[in-house]
């Protein structure tokens, strides 16, 4: 059992607890304004469930608000004439904000997600730069293209932004998700309003005084906090936004795609994942190991990408399930500020509901439980649990889970168990462990993902495309890819006769 660690947390920056006693109202034309219905909504710590904040909650009127203020800054403002060199310099001024604030950044999501702080500093932090410094660059590389069309004619291409749009994140990675979206969308020239998630609106409320403190020009970046059915709702219904990107739950990404549709946004989907790890005879044990546990368990098993599924070979099963177990032993779980803890709290009390549910659905569906299943009485504490023997048609093989548990299967042959990888509605990451290159090639060609990782798992880049095939969605988020999402192809002709 993996008991949660009494280890003293560490002090809180000052700014952060300065930054908690502040009313946190809604970023609208670069003012922090009331929610104009006066409603509030909580945000907890997940460790303990005490309350962080109150939340000003964002109304279909504020909703509406923030779109004429990005539409405003759109149409008319500085933005749309600033010249590429300069919008790329603001958004490298936001870069650096971030670095110098980045310690309070990581305890702001650490207390609202649960996450430890060491990831948030290693990871979530430095990629959320990264696509900041990334993506300015793009702003003054934007380049349609000169065309030989048949005929006397000069014929071009511009690539011109989409115009307003609206960004939904999950709660996953709360600050390095709006990264993600925001970034790109700068790039491009569009405007744009974010709405955190409702679990985790604290970090996106801190960037926006960063972006007052860039000086963006009012009504380039607006956020909003609220929750999906009312707050995300009206964004995605609004006529006047072009496009929504959004990443959560394939539920919720399908009825945006059928809402989208009356008024014929644009729209990108980051959604859920069952992602497969294929471990071959020959893998170098050590490293597969570690990879595939790292795979799941990081960040709690709450990663869109996560290999949820482990397919080892039957030479090697038993031996990879023992190293599997000797990693989760060593997993110290406490709450996301105290120091040497490389597990935290699941992100709210449904979401641990929903994990210790799947757990209970695997024991009932004859998997067996190999390691962990049990859950903290206090706080969102689950623990790393890993079922063994487990069959393609049983649910916890089939559907996502989102929490710190791992289904291992057997396999004998190389050819069906790619088919069996590929048996799944979704689509985002998959993994293959092997020392032969031509085998890794072959099957990393086979398989139907967005990434796919080679002796290695859920490496990411700002320069490289992530997203997915078949129910995890569609588009790229980062590299060049990106800027796909936020931009329409003009086509110009010149008659020269
Ligand atoms: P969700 O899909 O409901 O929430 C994601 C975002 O969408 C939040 O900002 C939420 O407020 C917003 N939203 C919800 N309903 C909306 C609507 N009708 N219109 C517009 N926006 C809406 O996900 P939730 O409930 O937080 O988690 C449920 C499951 O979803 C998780 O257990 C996991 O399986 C999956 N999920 C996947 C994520 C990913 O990274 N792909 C991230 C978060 C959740
Ligand atoms: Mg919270």
């Amino acid at each position: 059992m993996n008991t949660v660690q009494n280890i003293e947390t560490i002090q809180l920056s000052k700014v952060v607890s300065d930054f908690l006693n502040e009313e946190k109202k809604l970023f609208i034309g670069g003012e922090f304004v009331s929610s104009s219905s006066n409603n509030t909504f909580q945000t907890l710590n997940p460790a303990n469930n005490e309350v962080l904040a109150e939340i000003h909650e964002a109304s279909e009127e504020d909703v509406n608000s923030a779109v004429q203020a990005a539409k405003d800054a759109f149409e008319n403002g500085q933005w749309s004439t600033m010249t590429p060199l300069e919008r790329g310099d603001l958004i490298y001024k936001l870069a650096i904000l971030i670095d110098e604030h980045k310690q309070y950044i990581a305890e702001i999501d650490s207390l609202d997600n649960g996450k430890p702080l060491a990831e948030l500093l290693e990871n979530d932090l430095p990629n959320a730069i990264g696509q900041f410094k990334y993506f300015s660059g793009w702003a003054s590389k934007l380049m349609g293209q000169h065309i030989p069309v048949n005929g006397d004619f000069l014929n071009y291409t511009r690539h011109e932004p989409i115009g307003v749009v609206g960004q939904i994140i999950p709660w996953n990675f709360p600050f390095m998700m709006a990264a993600w979206k925001i970034a790109p969308a700068l790039a491009a020239g569009c405007t744009i309003i974010l709405k955190s998630a409702e679990q985790t609106p604290l970090s996106a409320l801190y960037l926006a005084k960063l972006v007052q403190e860039a000086g963006f020009p009012k009504g380039v970046i607006n956020i909003v906090s609220g929750h999906g059915e009312t707050t995300g709702a009206a964004l995605v219904k609004h006529p006047l936004v072009n496009k929504i990107a959004f990443t959560g739950s394939t539920e919720v990404g399908k009825i945006i795609m059928k809402e989208a549709a009356n008024t014929m946004k644009r729209v990108t989907l980051e959604l859920g994942g069952k992602s497969p790890n294929i471990i071959l005879k020959d893998a170098d044990l050590d490293k597969a190991a570690e990879g595939v546990f790292a795979g799941i368990m990081y960040n709690q098993g709450e990663v869109c990408s996560a290999g949820s599924r482990a397919y080892v070979h039957s030479s090697i099963y038993e031996e990879f399930v023992d190293r599997l177990v000797n990693l989760a032993k060593k997993v110290k779980l406490g709450t996301g500020l105290q120091s040497g803890i490389t597990m935290g709290p699941l992100v709210s009390e449904e979401q641990k509901e929903r994990v210790i549910n799947y757990i209970e659905i695997g024991k009932s569906e004859g998997a067996k439980l190999v390691y962990g299943g049990g859950a903290s009485e206090q706080g969102c504490f689950v623990e790393p649990t890993i079922f063994g023997d487990v069959e393609d048609d049983m649910r916890i093989s089939r559907e996502e889970i989102f929490g710190p548990v791992l289904v291992v299967s057997k396999f004998e042959n190389e050819l069906e168990v790619v088919e069996r990888a590929n048996d799944s509605e979704y689509g985002l990451g998959a993994g293959v462990w092997t020392e032969n290159i031509t085998k890794a090639h072959k099957i990393a060609n086979k398989l139907k993902s967005g990434s796919i990782w080679i002796n290695c798992y859920n490496a990411t880049d700002p320069a490289s495309p992530f997203g997915g095939f078949k129910n995890s969605g569609f588009g790229r988020e980062m590299g060049s890819y990106a800027l796909e999402n936020y931009t329409e192809v003009k086509s110009i002709w010149v008659n020269l006769n």
